[in-house]
């Protein structure tokens, strides 16, 4: 597994490699995330076609994974975010691709109200990535602000059973160094990128979620240690 930043640095990985590599995040990228989101919108859903959102930075590896597994699996699929942080031109064309064989629906848009209108699931993630500097943040939370997970975006939802969801860690309080700067310095009382008062109720199932980080990936050991025998591993 490579956890890292460029995309390209682990496609030569496994371009040179004898072995199975698989990607555990990149910059552009988050496909072991999207095997528990998936597996916990089927746990918690009613189908395997969820209707879901995501609000937030729309170009991180989150963002752009939800879009093209959402589009693959033939989901109702809307992203949320300001103009300037949505997904890529090239992103979206994959997703558009996939939803077209998939029978997929893509929403694109600015309107936190449009994004979320019927969806079961809620998604966001960190307004700033790893490896992202520090000063993104000023430039960031006014233009994200809008798209907070708060108690007002589940009313808009439409749906009293909508669930919240993030790949954690979540800044939902201060009681994180980066919480209690950020929140100081924009004034943010409850919350970043989603308020406690979602990410302590009963929508919360990101924890969920997180638990099936572990049994997907050991879904993917078990995968990829059989694709091969151990002496053609070894290349004996
Ligand atoms: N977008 C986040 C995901 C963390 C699991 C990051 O790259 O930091």
């Amino acid at each position: 597994m490579y956890r890292g930043h460029a995309q390209s640095t682990i496609e030569k990985l496994a371009e040179y490699s004898d072995v199975p590599v698989f990607n555990g995040l990149t910059d552009e990228w988050h496909p072991t995330q999207m095997l528990a989101d998936f597996l916990t919108m089927f746990e918690h859903g009613k189908s395997r076609k969820p209707t879901f959102a995501y609000l937030g930075d729309a170009r991180n590896n989150v963002a752009n994974s939800l879009l093209v597994t959402g589009a693959l699996l033939g989901c109702d699929v809307r992203i949320g975010a300001p103009k300037n942080l949505q997904p890529s031109e090239e992103v979206v064309a994959i997703a558009k691709n996939l939803a077209a064989k998939s029978g997929a629906k893509i929403t694109i848009t600015d309107e936190v109200a449009i994004a979320v209108k019927g969806a079961e699931f809620i998604h966001t993630d960190v307004w700033v990535s790893m490896g992202e500097p520090i000063e993104k943040w000023d430039e960031r939370i006014n233009l994200l602000k809008p798209y907070q997970i708060n108690d007002e975006v589940f009313a808009l939802s439409g749906n009293p059973d909508a669930k919240f969801m993030h790949c954690l860690p979540a800044y939902h309080d201060t009681e994180t160094k980066v919480g209690k700067e950020v929140s100081a310095k924009f004034g943010m009382a409850d919350g970043i990128e989603v308020t406690s008062s979602v990410f302590d109720s009963k929508r919360n199932i990101a924890f969920d979620q997180a638990e099936n980080r572990l049994h997907t990936i050991e879904a993917i050991l078990v995968a990829t240690l059989g694709s091969k025998t151990v002496t053609e591993l070894l290349g004996a």
